[in-house]
């Protein structure tokens, strides 16, 4: 394992806080799954979970390279292929600009691979337009970033409740799945707060509570507890754990943070553009 991929100091990602701030509230609601054309894609996938039915998301020979001020072209990632089943936690790791951010920005529709497509709840990316591709990220897709990026104005209930509003659930509807949710992360007596009154740790699990407020396929989650304290790094880890378990979301994490990747099904090593497998966790075992 190399040694750079794990720092449980917090860590700053100007990518992420960007994307963050221009998609966050931004989820929409979306009927109840139905399980997607992936499963025989989803196999052929490598890294894809062992005898996994289905996948909640895939992403096929994936490439992005970024143009540099000097017109040179940066590769990050060279042929990404993975598949993730529901109810499935996948760690990623890797070296401070091995391309993890920009690796979950392409898993997640927030932009397009320069080589390559995912399937994202059954549904290929491929020639998808901007407004379609959209539309499935707010439906199919949750995000929690290092820093919550909740609104300032707004209680924990109203943030939770606004994807639900913005895809057009009436208020009572909403209101009592932002509930529901809140009370699931341990926040049913916090809900009225704004999150200048909450913790740092209570900050960010509303911001799980939003993410998940849409019922999205696909949880990701960039340097979740990068910012946090060892004490609400744990009761974050734990919550995502039984969080993918229960609601059967299929969950990539980007992290430096053994304890976390320790919960993941698979660890995965972003190295050279590919994803490899990695025996990061403590404890080993990772297929
Ligand atoms: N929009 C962009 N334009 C040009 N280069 C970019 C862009 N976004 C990222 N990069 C470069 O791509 C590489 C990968 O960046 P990325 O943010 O994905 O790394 P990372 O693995 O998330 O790193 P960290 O652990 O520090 O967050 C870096 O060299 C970065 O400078
Ligand atoms: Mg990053």
């Amino acid at each position: 394992m190399d040694g750079d991929a794990f720092d449980d100091g917090p860590m700053t990602d100007g990518l992420s806080e960007q994307a963050a701030a221009s998609v966050a509230p931004a989820n929409a609601v979306h009927p109840p799954r139905a399980p997607g054309p992936a499963g025989a894609a989803a196999g052929a996938a490598a890294g894809s979970a062992v005898g996994a039915p289905l996948a909640v998301l895939e992403a096929h020979d994936l490439w992005k390279s970024y143009r540099g001020g000097d017109g040179a072209l940066l590769a990050v990632l060279s042929g990404v292929d993975l598949a993730v089943a529901p109810g499935e936690m996948v760690a990623i790791v890797g070296a401070s600009g091995a391309g993890k951010s920009t690796l979950l920005h392409v898993l997640g529709a927030l932009d397009r691979p320069t080589r390559g497509y995912t399937v994202i709840a059954g549904q290929s990316v491929a020639g998808l337009a901007d407004d379609a591709l959209a539309a499935l990220r707010n439906r199919a897709v949750g995000f929690v970033f290092q820093f919550h990026h909740l609104l300032r104005e707004f209680s924990a209930l109203e943030n939770v409740m606004m994807p639900l509003r913005i895809a057009g659930v009436a208020p009572a509807p909403a209101q009592a799945r932002a509930e529901e949710l809140l009370a699931r992360v341990g926040l049913s007596s916090r809900m009225h707060h704004r999150p200048a009154e909450l913790s740092g740790g209570e900050q960010q699990r509303t911001a799980v509570a939003r993410a998940l407020a849409v019922d999205p396929a696909v949880l990701l989650a960039d340097e979740p507890s990068g910012n946090l304290d060892h004490a609400n790094a744990e009761r974050l880890h734990e919550l995502f754990a039984e969080l993918t378990r229960d609601l059967e979301v299929g969950m990539v994490v980007v992290t430096h943070n053994r304890s976390l990747a320790a919960r993941a099904h698979r660890v995965l090593l972003l190295d050279g553009g590919r994803l490899v497998p990695t025996d990061a966790r403590a404890g080993g075992g990772v297929a």
